[in-house]
């Protein structure tokens, strides 16, 4: 009879995940959001709970069902997401921000639902806070792991963001091809590391990319 033994190497390891899009409300019955699917983020909890990890994922908007036996906490907007993100960050031994965190939100929500009485709505629209960044700063001994989503000058513009926001490890995802990325089952990624050559992955499922970010991960010495 042939046993599987699937490899404990997260046993006792806090990670901390992030996963979908974030939401911003415009009025009672509206929102902005973005292409998210969440399932990148999901197939991390799972796979990395799989390998013996105390996973809490913190979960925007998707329609996923949350993986069996991890705890979910569910946020809606960007500062829902960032209040959640920092409390659970101080416990985290390793934080991975795979969420599509809206980069805006509107400036005035309206409190009632905005009837179409004009032919134009114009939308005031303020920056959110950029929760990575401030993580990066906040940094301790966690290691920190953020995506990056471009759609032109993929490894130059994830560069960037892999030291502005001081990350040990950056998840490069060119999101102009349709056929990967957002709302697929398989993913074609590339790994960014400060002052180590780019890792790239050959497309696979995001259950197999998960493994391959998690083993790079458990590589970082902090
Ligand atoms: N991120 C975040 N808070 C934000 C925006 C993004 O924590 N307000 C995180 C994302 O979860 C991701 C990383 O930052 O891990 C990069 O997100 P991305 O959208 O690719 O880059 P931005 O820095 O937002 O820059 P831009 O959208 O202008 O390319
Ligand atoms: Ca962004």
């Amino acid at each position: 009879q042939a046993s599987f033994k699937i490899q404990q190497d997260f046993l006792n390891k806090n990670i901390v995940i992030t996963a979908g899009g974030t939401q911003e409300n415009l009025d009672p019955v509206r929102y902005l959001t973005n292409r998210s699917s969440g399932k990148m983020g999901y197939a991390l909890a799972k796979v990395a709970q799989k390998r013996g990890a105390n996973v809490t994922l913190i979960s925007g908007v998707t329609k996923l069902s949350p993986p069996v036996g991890i705890e979910v906490k569910k946020v809606i907007t960007t500062a829902d997401m960032a209040t959640t993100v920092k409390i659970a960050f101080e416990k985290a031994d390793i934080m991975i921000m795979a969420a599509a965190v809206s980069d805006y939100r509107v400036a005035n929500p309206a409190k009632q639902k905005v009837k179409k009485d004009n032919d134009h709505w114009l939308v005031d629209l303020v920056k959110n806070e950029d929760i990575l960044k401030s993580l990066g700063k906040l940094k301790g001994k966690q290691i920190l792991v953020g995506f990056a989503a471009e759609t032109e000058n993929l490894i130059a513009n994830a560069s960037k963001k892999m030291l502005a926001k001081n990350l040990d490890l950056l998840v490069a995802n060119d999101v102009s091809r349709n056929d990967i990325g957002f709302g697929t089952d398989e993913n074609e990624v590339t790994l960014l590391q400060p002052n180590q050559d780019a890792i790239q992955l050959k497309r696979a499922n995001k259950d197999k990319i998960a493994d391959k970010i998690l083993d790079t991960i458990l590589k970082i010495k902090n």
